[in-house]
């Protein structure tokens, strides 16, 4: 039998998380573990516990809400995360929480038991644009790393902050071991945050793989000199050569055909002034692909460039792995039962790849996991323009609770 969520109550919500961290006309700046992230948290939790969940918070601030299934055994997780990039929208993350929020919600207004028990899950800085990695709250869960160096992880732009320390700032250092819940499976409703389903016309993604991440930190130290003074050729100039290995690492991605996806997101000269030469520049890389190999090949490319150039200029180098993420594939019976959930619901539904990082990719490791996408207005993401429409997200809540019920079913 098929079931609906109320879709007025959900969009309220949505609109209602929106205002904590608003930036723009709708978008959001909820960093995590800031004072608008904390706020969230506790709007959240006084929910789940307005829905009869019984609410945990583990070691590393994930907080989990547990309703009961006829049956005591491992509960199917859905849930995404709260935390939002700098200037981002109000949809990326914040959706698939508060879906879940609102399936649970669903179930109690039907008085509907289901035979497992459902853990809705909001994940601790999914983004990692002030801490790394990224999907660390997910990475902690699926005990993937070690955990000490996660919560000694420092800010990038204050060495003081650390994630243990702002998790106990906030209150949302938990007592739960990072992974205590074994799970029976988990389902991430989440916006596509790129064009494919919009330029198809098609209404849900059954997301098959996310493609692979590197993040790598790279310093380059130089010399500062005076601008006006310093012949050319006697220069160190740490600016000027981040400059060609920018260049270098966008033409990498733009050769036709690549299946190679190269950033720089960040840059930042030292001592940051007109007239002197650089002494030291740092800028990040985000490199990713759905061919582990082409990723590998791409990222070894990069570092030969850098250190040729090194070694003629007489610069040199610090370079540090933020983030080494292989692509990962979803669960082949879970992706069908969100196919056949669409389809029972009269959408139309696409089998995709995501190209963004998700918690269900940390979560791969430990349960059978799959994802559903709803389209992005003109595909724009981790921008305020963020937008998808209350139609398409309906429509990915009600996949969502048919879904998560077939998975308590089965
Ligand atoms: C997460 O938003 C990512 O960087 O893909
Ligand atoms: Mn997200
Ligand atoms: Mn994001």
């Amino acid at each position: 039998m098929l079931r609906k969520i109320n879709s007025q109550r959900l969009l309220e919500n949505i609109e209602r998380y929106a205002q904590i961290g608003k930036a723009g006309k709708i978008g959001v700046e909820r960093i995590a573990l800031s004072r608008e992230d904390q706020q969230a948290r506790d709007l959240f939790k006084t929910q789940m516990i307005k829905a009869g969940l019984v609410v945990s918070v583990d070691e590393i601030g994930n907080m989990i809400g547990l309703r009961p299934g006829i049956q005591n055994v491992a509960p199917v997780a859905i849930g995404s995360h709260l935390d939002t990039v700098y200037q981002g929208g109000r949809f990326d993350g914040a959706v698939g929480v508060l879906a879940g929020l609102e399936l649970i919600q669903t179930l109690n207004d039907q008085n509907i038991e289901t035979q497992k028990p459902i853990a809705l899950i909001n994940f601790t800085n999914e983004e990692g644009v002030r801490f790394a990695p990224d999907m660390m709250g997910s990475h902690a869960f699926a005990k993937l790393g070690d955990l000490a160096s996660i919560l000694e992880s420092a800010a990038y732009d204050n060495q003081e902050q650390t994630v243990d320390s702002e998790l106990q700032r906030i209150g949302y250092k938990g007592a739960m071991k990072c992974g205590a819940i074994a799970l029976d499976s988990f389902l991430e409703l989440h916006i596509e945050q790129g064009p494919v389903l919009e330029m198809k016309g098609t209404n849900i993604g059954a997301v098959e793989m996310v493609q692979g991440i590197y993040w790598t930190k790279y310093t380059i130290q130089g010399q500062a000199n005076h601008a006006g003074t310093t012949p050319i050729a006697l220069r160190k100039d740490a600016g000027y050569a981040a400059a060609q290995i920018m260049k270098f690492i966008g033409d990498l991605s733009r050769v036709e055909g690549s299946r190679l996806l190269t950033t720089v997101g960040t840059v930042e000269f030292k001592p940051n002034a007109i007239n002197i030469v650089p002494d030291s520049a740092r800028f990040t890389l985000d490199a990713r692909s759905v061919d582990l190999e082409v990723l590998q090949n791409g990222q070894l490319q990069i570092d030969e460039f850098i250190n040729g150039l090194l070694i003629q200029s007489d610069l040199r180098l610090k370079r540090e792995e933020m983030v080494r993420f292989a692509p990962v594939q979803f669960d082949a019976a879970v992706v069908d039962l969100v196919e056949s959930a669409a389809d029972r619901l009269g959408c139309s539904v696409k089998r995709m790849p995501s190209g963004a990082g998700h918690d269900a990719q940390m979560m791969a490791a430990i349960c059978p996991t799959a994802m559903i996408f709803v389209p992005s207005v003109n595909g724009v993401s981790h921008n305020v323009a963020e937008l998808t429409l209350d139609a398409d997200l309906e429509n990915g809540a009600n996949v969502l609770l048919n879904a998560c019920l077939a998975l308590t079913n089965r």
